[in-house]
């Protein structure tokens, strides 16, 4: 028997991740995506697309000093991505070696676990409390000359949990020689951001992703802002068309309408203002949010409330093994059609699966 090809170490230690895709028919409020519908000017650029735009390779260039323009930042600041899922790759592949440390406040956002682990740099998580307040002292404890990396969601996910520009700037310095990543990835439904020290401090990065408040997740479009020093180093290790075409040329109407924005995230934070509500009244144990969706807990009956919900046809993701979310469930919020929907299905589930609140506490 010849031998068969074997897959490098780096493809072997590279932690297995597969997001539960597939038959996702019904109210999507699993993902964090927009529930409804991207700008209807985005879908009159993708209507009008000419043949050159398909038959020409991509050109993001133009597109990145625009978005630029927009941000206030220099064109060399700013990096179109395939996703933020790519910007996180890039940053990894870019930064870390063998006797590096990757910082990573857990729970958060699976995929820098993912990149993280592709690389030969030792991760390291650093738990969060029952809370999920940003872990800042036991944080601050394990930067050490090692580390290169620290990787921050704010808002954080799955727990819609923020971390505070104080701290942001307090550990920018305290680490300067790492490369501390802000993915601000639910920025619109915050509102706050660190962008603006983006020039003035060289180990900041900062991600945006079109994924969510813009409803382009299918279109895989991110943004990733650094220093222009740093950003050198990103650009060499990114392929040079991962932006594609059709990406590229609704970017620009997708940014110019504000108000379709502004419109989604108002009606996502009164969403999220009306499931809090109704947890409350049905005594659900919740976290509070900054984001687009809630973790809710629902302990050992976890999998049996998701069955349900998904019966009543409204997805929802099990969270139950993310560090410290033992029984814990993230709803998505969206628009008002679909919150509805999901807390009528909520209550319905909980009814079902004979669910009671003394069964649970949040921090348990
Ligand atoms: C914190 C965070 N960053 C990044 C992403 C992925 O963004 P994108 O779709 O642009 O790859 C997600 C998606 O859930 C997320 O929660």
């Amino acid at each position: 028997m010849p031998e068969l090809p074997r897959p490098s170490a780096a493809a072997q230690r590279t932690k297995d991740y597969h997001p539960p895709l597939g038959s996702r028919d019904g109210v999507r409020l699993d993902f964090n995506e927009n529930t409804f519908a991207c700008s209807p000017k985005v879908l009159e650029v993708l209507g009008d697309v000419s043949r050159a735009a398909l038959t020409k390779y991509p050109e993001r260039e133009p597109v990145e000093r625009l978005v630029a323009t927009r941000l206030g930042l220099d064109a060399a600041q700013v990096l179109l991505t395939n996703g933020v899922d790519e910007a996180i790759h890039v940053i990894c592949q870019a930064y870390l070696d063998a006797d590096d440390e990757f910082l990573l406040p857990v729970p958060t956002y699976s995929m820098y676990e993912v990149y993280g682990s592709a690389t030969e740099a030792k991760m390291i998580s650093v738990q969060a409390g029952s809370d999920f307040s940003f872990p800042m002292d036991a944080l601050l404890n394990k930067i050490s000359p090692a580390t290169k990396l620290i990787a921050i969601a704010n808002p954080n996910s799955p727990t819609g949990s923020i971390t505070g520009r104080e701290a942001i700037q307090r550990i920018l310095e305290q680490a300067p020689q790492a490369i501390v990543l802000v993915d601000e990835a639910y920025y619109h439904f915050y509102g706050q951001t660190v962008l603006d020290l983006i020039g003035r401090v060289p180990n900041l990065m900062v991600t945006r992703t079109f994924s969510k408040a813009y409803g382009l997740a299918g279109l895989r479009l991110g943004m990733l802002a650094a220093s222009a020093e740093q950003m050198q180093w990103l650009r060499r290790m990114i392929s040079p068309y991962s932006v594609n075409g059709l990406a590229l040329a609704c970017l620009p109407a997708a940014l110019e309408d504000e108000s379709y924005i502004n419109w989604y995230v108002h009606e996502a934070l009164r969403g999220r203002a009306e499931f809090i509500d109704a947890l409350q009244r049905l005594q659900v144990p919740y976290w509070p949010s900054e984001a687009n969706f809630i973790l809710i807990k629902i302990g050992m009956k976890h999998r049996e409330f998701v069955a349900a919900m998904r019966r009543r046809n409204v997805l929802v993701r099990d969270r139950s093994n993310d560090p410290g979310c033992d029984g814990c469930v993230r709803i998505t919020i969206g628009v008002q059609e679909h919150n509805h929907q999901g807390v009528e299905a909520l209550k319905e589930s909980l009814a079902e699966i004979g669910w009671r609140p003394d069964e649970v506490k949040a921090g348990d």
